[in-house]
């Protein structure tokens, strides 16, 4: 599996499982499915309201927990510095670890200022809670603030990121700055899927619309996280890489852009 090399020296997996939705032994039969086939990297969030259900699904697939990529995040009510505290322990306890490979500002909070929020984040980081720190539904100018107060490199923005909703011009700024750049709801939630265009280009190639948009996003060093409760979508989202996407496909995607 591709990687992209964080600042603490962590390997993150370019492909990971996205668990927005996915509660109960929905998400467990979900993530145990994922890591069976192959995938080292779960995303979740104290929003999602399923540590639990992904904790148990991790216990459930024998894989060892030094082998798999989680991602949680700290909701934008609670970035006050006490409650971030709260949050990192509440997130280690639920998901029966002691350290998270990335903890991200699920989104900004114009009500607490930031470098409070960092200082939180670099404590936990420094206690070895956290391998790395980054942020969720920044803009570049929430990012240059966020530069701005904190002295801990910020390793990841994952934001909505799809051909509808191209983020070149973050993407471009993040690289310059050392910041991988996560794409979230990659498939526009499933809608893409059935795209009459992409099914077309898809079908003539003997891929998926899926695989095209996928393989799109990886082409640009761009992590994704599609979420799939099915064992065939789950396979086919990680079959990205003994294939090319050609021209054709590429300048599609492209300018897709609002349409
Ligand atoms: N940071 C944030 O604010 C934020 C916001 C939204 C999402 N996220 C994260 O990003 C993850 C992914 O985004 P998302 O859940 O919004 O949506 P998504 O991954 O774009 O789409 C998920 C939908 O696509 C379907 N699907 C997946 N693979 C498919 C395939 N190969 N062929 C056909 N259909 C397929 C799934 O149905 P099946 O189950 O039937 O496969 C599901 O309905 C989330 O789960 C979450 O972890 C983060």
């Amino acid at each position: 599996m591709k990687t992209r090399t964080l600042p603490s020296g962590a390997e993150m997996p370019i492909i990971g499982l996205g668990t927005w939705t996915l509660r109960g032994s929905i998400g467990t039969d979900a993530v145990a499915t994922a890591l069976e086939l192959g995938y080292r990297h779960i995303d979740t969030a104290l929003a999602y309201d399923n540590h639990r259900a992904v904790a148990t699904g991790i216990r459930r697939s024998g894989v060892p927990r030094e082998d798999i990529f989680i991602v949680s995040k700290v909701p934008r009510e609670n970035l006050q510095y006490e409650e971030v505290l709260v949050a990192a322990e509440k997130s280690l306890e639920e998901l029966e670890t002691d350290y998270l490979d990335l903890f991200l500002i699920h989104w900004p909070n114009p009500d607490v200022p930031m470098r409070e929020t960092f200082t939180a984040l670099a404590e936990l980081r420094e206690k070895g809670w956290l391998r790395d720190i980054g942020v969720s539904n920044f803009t570049i100018a929430h990012l240059e603030e966020a530069l701005d107060v904190t002295t801990v490199p910020i390793a990841n923005d994952q934001v909505l990121y799809h051909p509808q909703r191209n983020q070149e011009q973050l993407r471009q700024f993040c690289e310059s700055r050392d910041i991988v750049v996560t794409s979230y709801s990659p498939l526009g939630k499933g809608e893409f899927t059935n795209e009459r265009t992409l099914k077309r280009l898809a079908e003539a190639r003997g891929r998926t619309p899926a695989q095209l948009i996928l393989r799109w996003l990886v082409d640009k060093d761009v992590v994704v996280i599609p979420r799939s409760t099915s064992r065939e979508h789950l396979a086919e989202n990680m079959d990205l890489f003994d294939w090319e996407l050609d021209d054709e496909v590429r300048q599609t995607l492209e300018g897709m852009e609002g349409s």
